[in-house]
């Protein structure tokens, strides 16, 4: 395993749509091996592989110990609207008030290709869609409702 370059705001590979996966082999094993080792270097919870310079349909997640990978997902179901913080590691220090869908259903690959289906709500269900955001070339600062004061607490190295 390994930590990924990552890409940050500005890159345009983070405002173009993603590929659909066709191809589930070793490769495809290793990014989402290589995704997870990155996701948790950066102390983040979801990471989309246009994040570490794959236009590819993949996303990865870790929220309240529920982890998932999941492949060319798809919102098939939506309920709720709420909105929260979010930030991105692909834009550190920058944080913005966001409206969500809270409870959704995804549809999606896992890394074999088999098809399944994730029932979300709550901070589960806004990250899958930040996530998923990503694989469309969107930011959270672009559907933002305001972005919020820059946090002083993070040094400018590592913006
Ligand atoms: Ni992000």
């Amino acid at each position: 395993m390994a930590v990924r370059l990552m890409r940050e705001r500005g890159d345009e590979i983070l405002q173009n749509s993603a590929k659909t996966v066709t191809r589930f082999d070793r490769t495809l094993q290793r990014l989402v091996l290589d995704m997870f080792e990155t996701m948790y270097h950066h102390h983040g919870i979801g990471l989309a592989a246009p994040q570490v310079g794959i236009a590819k349909r993949i996303i990865v997640v870790e929220v309240d110990e529920q982890k998932l990978a999941l492949v060319n997902p798809e919102i098939v179901w939506a309920s709720g609207e709420g909105s929260d913080i979010e930030g991105c590691l692909s834009w550190p220090g920058n944080l913005g008030e966001v409206k969500r869908r809270t409870s959704i259903r995804v549809k999606a690959q896992n890394i074999h290709g088999e098809v399944i289906e994730v029932a979300a709500e709550g901070l589960l269900a806004r990250c899958l869609q930040h996530e998923i955001d990503h694989l469309n070339g969107v930011l959270f600062c672009d559907i933002a409702t305001r972005m919020l004061e820059k946090d002083p607490s993070v040094p400018p190295g590592n913006e």
